[in-house]
Formats: structure tokens, sequence, C-alpha cells
């Protein structure tokens, strides 16, 4: 079965106050902190200190009453954004294209989609960005394109057509069978039988998104090139999508039949033949040499759903030559509170062979949200803040997904006739698809949340919605926007937070996961307390060894709140899924 916290397709698959009502709030002054002081003097990229975040369009804010989000949206809340302290956005996908993966089909790669605006309100976007000092990145979809793109209305067309060989043809085995058992992620073969010219092509996802055939020059060029007509306008960087998936086996040997059956009903499979080939990391090497034709370090992003850190490592390159970000979906999908697993994790990645740096996050319009996926169905906001605590207190650079800063949770259909992702009509009722966390952001208390005009936006708003908004949060000082916020803005303004090595501590802890963040000079050490448990806990931290003399801690951040009084190292006590950032130098 298809496990939607697990699914993100293997693949792959300060201010002082927030805006709430668009192109409202005012321009908080520019200030210039002890860690950008220091930062100032380093070489580091920009994205090592970033804090991303992930926009859906289709739901973040409409801005012409039709019930969808559009760029115009994105553009007049970039000011909560920078209040909120985001450095960069990554955008789902706003390229022309039929929806069926609602934008993951692309049918021109060079363009934006009338629904989401114009590429004039592109630029005006990335400009006023960057007034803010929030740079976009696009989302790069290379493995598949729509079944509508021009290219593939020509590759089908004939079997002597030049872009024959832009996709995956091949001969079924015997009439009316597929080629080989390779399976779709998205259920069912993964090969579509086309009667023009009596071949399947093939489709890692929906039958409506062709695979690109990357061992083909042609293809390789005029994808490259397409990254470049972004970059000539002003983007930072690229996620690229479903990255593991560019390359099959030539040969198609099947894939390894499994025990058990999936969501879709088909027999699960090992997709050794079509995931993670060599040739990957060619083609990684060549996108990032066309993103460094181009000044001021734009980033790619890796989405793979790697089985181990080792396979993990592998992205970053030999010699730093493919992706900076990597996604760590191992920390992402550790689906329970178990500070021996995250320690175990973070441990791994921080000491990654390649010297890479960590890309942490926990949500995404393809994942239950973090709200859920981690809370105790008690305790939920608390453990929400638990969660963000250890996102943006490592050394990985944070990647958030819109709402989480406010505790959206995911509110799935519950009918199959309101289904819109069609993996949700395939595998209904045990895979509900992806609606429930990509449901419209909750701005304020108004209608359809603040989001939209429409009588009915594209997904229903979550009655969670009254209480769990903007413009509530920003009024209350304990909430989860007003924690996130405050993470963000110690992340930015201590160096220790901000570049700082990661010292894990307490390492036999089976509920507590603690570390120091440290300056090599020891001038700056922050120490970070996460109890994961439902139980209080008392522990001791002895730091000697990590050369800090200091024996109390005062804290800079606590959840709940405690007093401004430093605590004890010898007799440390931290509440149920309590979390204390504090400084020990
Ligand atoms: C990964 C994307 O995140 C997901 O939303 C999409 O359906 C698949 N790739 C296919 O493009």
């Amino acid at each position: 079965m298809l496990n939607r916290s697990k699914f993100i397709f293997h693949v792959l698959t300060i201010g002082l106050c927030l805006s709430a009502s668009p192109g409202l709030a005012q321009q908080a002054p520019a200030q210039v902190s002890k860690a950008e002081r220091t930062h100032s003097k380093t070489q580091d990229p920009w994205w090592k200190h970033a804090v991303i975040y992930e926009i859906y369009p289709r739901s973040f804010q409409d801005s012409n009453g039709d019930g969808v989000g559009d760029i115009n949206g994105i553009t007049s809340r970039l000011d909560y954004l920078r209040d909120l302290g985001i450095n960069a956005i990554w955008i789902s996908p706003m390229y022309p294209s039929p929806l069926v993966d609602f934008g993951y089909d692309i049918s021109d790669y060079t363009a934006i989609d009338p629904l989401y605006g114009t590429l004039g309100d592109f630029d005006r976007m990335v400009s006023e960005a960057k007034k803010r000092n929030i740079r976009v990145i696009m989302d790069y979809v290379p493995n598949h394109t729509s079944d509508q793109h021009p290219w593939f209305a020509e590759s089908r067309s004939s079997r002597t057509n030049p872009k024959r060989d832009w996709y995956i043809w091949r001969d079924g085995k015997g009439p009316g069978q597929p080629p080989n058992n390779w399976q779709s992620w998205f259920g069912h073969s993964a090969w579509k039988f086309d009667p023009t010219t009596n071949q399947n092509y093939y489709h890692h996802f929906y039958t409506e998104q062709p695979d690109l055939n990357w061992r083909n020059p042609q293809v390789r060029k005029a994808m490259y090139d397409s990254m470049r007509f972004w970059l000539d306008r002003d983007v930072a960087g690229f996620r690229i999508d479903a990255v593991s998936r560019l390359f099959e086996d030539p040969d198609l040997h099947d894939d390894p039949i499994l025990p058990g059956k999936n969501a879709y009903g088909d027999p699960n499979i090992a997709h050794n033949y079509t995931d993670n080939l060599p040739e990957v990391h060619e083609v990684l090497r060549e996108m990032r040499k066309v993103v460094n034709e181009y000044p001021g370090n734009p980033v790619l992003i890796s989405e793979a759903d790697e089985p181990n850190i080792a396979e993990l490592t592998k992205m970053y390159g030999g010699k730093d030559d493919e992706v900076q970000l990597p996604m760590d979906f191992q920390i992402a999908d550790v689906n329970k509170r178990s500070a021996p697993e995250f320690r175990r994790l973070l441990n791994e990645i921080d000491k990654n062979a390649a010297g890479g740096q960590p890309h942490y996050f926990f949500s995404n319009h393809d994942q239950v949200r973090q709200w859920d996926r981690y809370g105790d169905g008690v305790h939920n906001d608390q453990i929400a803040k638990l969660m963000a605590a250890l996102l943006l207190t490592t050394r990985a650079t944070p990647l958030m997904y819109y709402g989480e800063e406010i505790g959206m949770r995911t509110t799935d259909p519950v009918r199959k006739e309101d289904v819109q992702d069609p993996i949700g009509k395939i595998g209904w009722p045990e895979e509900k698809g992806r609606d429930g966390e990509r449901t419209p952001m909750q701005w304020d208390a108004s209608k359809n949340a603040g989001f939209s005009t429409a009588q009915r936006p594209w997904l229903p708003v979550p009655p969670s919605s009254a209480e769990y908004n903007v413009k509530a949060e920003s009024n209350d000082p304990d909430s989860i926007l007003s924690f996130y916020k405050r993470l963000i803005a110690l992340r930015q303004s201590e160096p220790a937070l901000r570049d700082g090595v990661y010292l894990p501590l307490n390492g036999e802890d089976p509920y507590v996961l603690a570390y120091l963040r440290k300056k090599p000079n020891n001038a700056d050490a922050i120490l970070v307390v996460l109890n994961m448990s439902a139980e209080l806990r008392t522990v001791k931290f002895n730091l000697a060894a990590e050369g800090v003399r200091e024996s109390s801690a005062k804290p800079l951040i606590a959840a709940p709140e405690m007093g401004r009084e430093s605590t004890q190292l010898t007799h440390f006590t931290i509440p149920a899924f309590g979390v204390f950032i504090g400084s020990v130098h």
C-alpha cells in the first residue's frame, strides 16, 4: 500500500508584526545582525544560511478571484514572508500544463500558465522579492513532460519523426502486452500503448507524463537551455523533480516482484531498473555546470528519496560538482518522535563523506503534514514547536512548507467525488491523494480564510482555519507562528546557530535529543534540548569535553515558556515535548 507519509516517491519521489493582509505590512527597517557582520567576512554561498519556504502556488493567495492561487497573489504576500524571516521561496510548477498532475505535467518549459499570470507578473515578483532579500527558486521537472507538449506530439506522430527518440518507445512483448513488468509510481503498468505507431511509451508517473529520453543529447541540450531561460530571468536556482528517475535500464529487465499488493491493487515491485541508475550523476554534473555559468551561486536542490545517507551523499558529487542541497528524506520520514533515530541520522549526515551541506524538511506538497504526522493527537501544537526547533537549530539548510508555521493540518477529502488529485481517484479509499496537504493558506478568519474571494476555491478551506490563521496567531505571542518567527530570527542573529558546528550530546539518552552549536573559537555556543517524550525528563550535561566551561545555560527561547533564570546543567529538567534553546558562553 502506498503510504503517503513515505510516499514522496521514493523518487523520486523580523519584523515585530506580521502582515495578515496582502501588501499592508510596514517595511521592516534593515538591520545588520551580529551574524551578518561575521558572515560578510566569510565566503559562504547564500544557500548555506538561507531559510527556504516552499509555496504551492495554487494554494497560497488568489489575487483575481478564480479560486486558484497565482503569481500576483504571491507578490502580495512577500512582506509576510520577509517578516517571517524567509530568504528564498521555491515555487511548485507554474508552467503551462494540462494540470493532470497539477503542474508537474509541463507542456512548455519556457512560459507561465495564464492561470497563474504572465511572464511580466513573474518578473515583477522576482524583482519585488529581491527588494526584500528573498530569492526565487523554480521547480524544474526533467524526468517527463506532459503528453500535450509539442515535443511529444511530434514524437508520437511517426516512428521516423526526428523527435521519436526524445521519449522511450518500445514494442510490446506480444499483442496487447507491455514490453516488461515495470510499474508506474502512480499505479499499474508504466507502459502505454499508442495505436498511432503501434508501440508503447514509458511513463514513470501518470500516463499523461511520458518520460524524456535523457540518453538523447538533443533532449539534454533543450532541457539545459530551458534552465538558462529562467536563470536569465534572475532565478536563484532549481528544485529538481524526481531526479533519480531520469534513466531506465536500456535492456528492459523485469523488476523483481515483492510480496503483497500496493494501494492500486498491483503486486509490489522493487523499482531496481528504473531508479537511481548511475547515469543520473552525469546529468547532475551537467546541470551544475549550467547553473555555474551564472553569477550569484544559483542552487540545485534534488528531490530523491534515497534509501540511506550513503546514497544521499552521492548527490553532492565527488568534487562538489552535483547538487548543493539534496533534500534529506531520511530525516523527513523518521515519522516518530524518536531521539535515538534522529540522533543517528543527524550524526550520519553531519559527517557525510562529501562534506556537503545537509538540507532538512518535514512537510511538502506530497507528504501528510508534519502537524499530523509527528503529533500525538493531544499535544500537536507543542509538538509542532518541537519539530520547528529541530528544523531550525541544526546546521542544515531548513526548508519549510507553506502553512507549517501556523500549524496547518492535513485535511483529506471525505468523498471520492471531491478528490482532485488523480492518485486519490485511482487509489480511493486506501490512497486519498495529496489534496489534504495542499489546501489553501489560512490567512485570517474571513471568507475562505482570506485566500480567495471566489465562491468555491479549488480545494476547500479547512475548518481549522477559524483558529489557526496568520492574523490570529500574529496577535498571540504563544502561537506556533510567533514561535517560528522567534526561532528564525534567533537562527539568523546568533553566529553559533547560523554556522557553528553541530556537536551531539548525551548519545545514549532514549528520550531527549540534545546538541551544541558552537563557533570554533568558543566565543558563541548554544545548547539545544528537545524532549521527544510525553514525560518531564531530568538530564545532566557535561560540556567540558566540548570545550565549554559554563555550568548553566541562559534561556533564549523555550516552549513551554520559562523564566529568564539560567538553568543548571547538572540537573536540567525539561517538560514533556519541551524545547530549550540557551546560550552557554
Ligand atoms: C514529484 C512531485 O513532487 C510530485 O508532486 C509529482 O506528482 C511527481 N514528482 C511527478 O512529477
